[in-house]
């Protein structure tokens, strides 16, 4: 099973296949965590991408397209992937059904987080993140047990570098310019399902679960009917 998440920068991608990918034993193949890490490791991948990221700019296409086409092979002990962040643009949706196809797998579900734009503001300036293990956290909504330590980790949190005020507006505006248009793509498949996002982390949990289960009982068409 192959899902994707798509929403705007705070939306909850990140949260909600932190819990569902357990919930699912699905894979969860993270974009933006994946370059994180190699930022952090300052490979020969994380120094190409890191002015990119800094600025809230897309990294080129095919450096992205690599690095995912690497990462889908999940080995035989999970049932499929999650996808976040991935794809952001038309290219990266075209070379990932490409892709899908040739290994015999395609897209079941692709949700669509919708919050609004003060609500997104307040939850990326709040966030805070773990650098080891990446656990998202956010000052009012999600706060770790010792204030500005991880849970896991026990090491220091910090505010992302393009979590600041100019690079969040530049984010946003590409989100609409280039990843939106994805979302009649997929709606065009029938794939879409739109979850309201502004309500809080369980309550958007239950309605995604919902419509997977709902999925996985009756297969597409009847998965509007299944959510209550
Ligand atoms: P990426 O890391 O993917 O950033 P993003 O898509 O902008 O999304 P975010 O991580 O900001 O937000 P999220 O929706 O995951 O929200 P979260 O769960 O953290 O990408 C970063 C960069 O990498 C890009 O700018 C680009 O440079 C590059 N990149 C990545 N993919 C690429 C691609 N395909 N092509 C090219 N370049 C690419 O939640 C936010 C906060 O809110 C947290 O603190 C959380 O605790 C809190 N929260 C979550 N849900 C709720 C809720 N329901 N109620 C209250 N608080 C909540």
């Amino acid at each position: 099973m192959v899902i994707l998440m798509i929403g705007p920068p705070g939306a909850g991608k990140g949260t909600q296949v932190e819990r569902l990918s357990r919930r699912y034993s699905l894979s969860k193949v993270g974009a933006g965590d994946i370059l994180r890490q190699e930022v952090i490791k300052k490979s020969e991948l994380g120094v190409k991408v890191e002015e990119y990221m800094k600025k809230g700019m897309l990294v080129p296409d095919d450096i992205i397209i690599d690095m995912i086409t690497r990462r889908l092979d999940c080995g035989s002990e999970c049932q499929g992937y999650l996808l976040d962040g991935f794809p952001r643009n038309q290219k990266q949706a075209q070379r990932l059904d490409h892709l899908l196809e040739e290994r015999g797998e395609k897209i079941e579900l692709v949700f669509n987080i919708e919050v609004s734009e003060p609500e997104l503001i307040k939850r990326i300036s709040g966030r805070r993140v773990c650098t080891k293990c990446f656990r998202l956290y956010h000052i009012d909504y999600r706060k770790p047990r010792v204030d500005e330590l991880c849970d896991n980790c026990g090491i220091p949190l910090i505010q992302r570098e393009d979590d600041r005020e100019e690079v969040v507006r530049k984010r946003l505006t590409l989100y609409r310019e280039e990843t939106k248009p994805l979302l009649e793509y997929y709606r065009c498949q029938s794939k879409l399902v739109d979850i309201n996002g502004n309500s809080h982390t369980e309550e958007v949990f239950r309605q995604i679960s919902a419509y997977i289960d709902s999925h996985l009982t009756h297969g597409s068409h009847s998965k509007k009917a299944e959510l209550k």
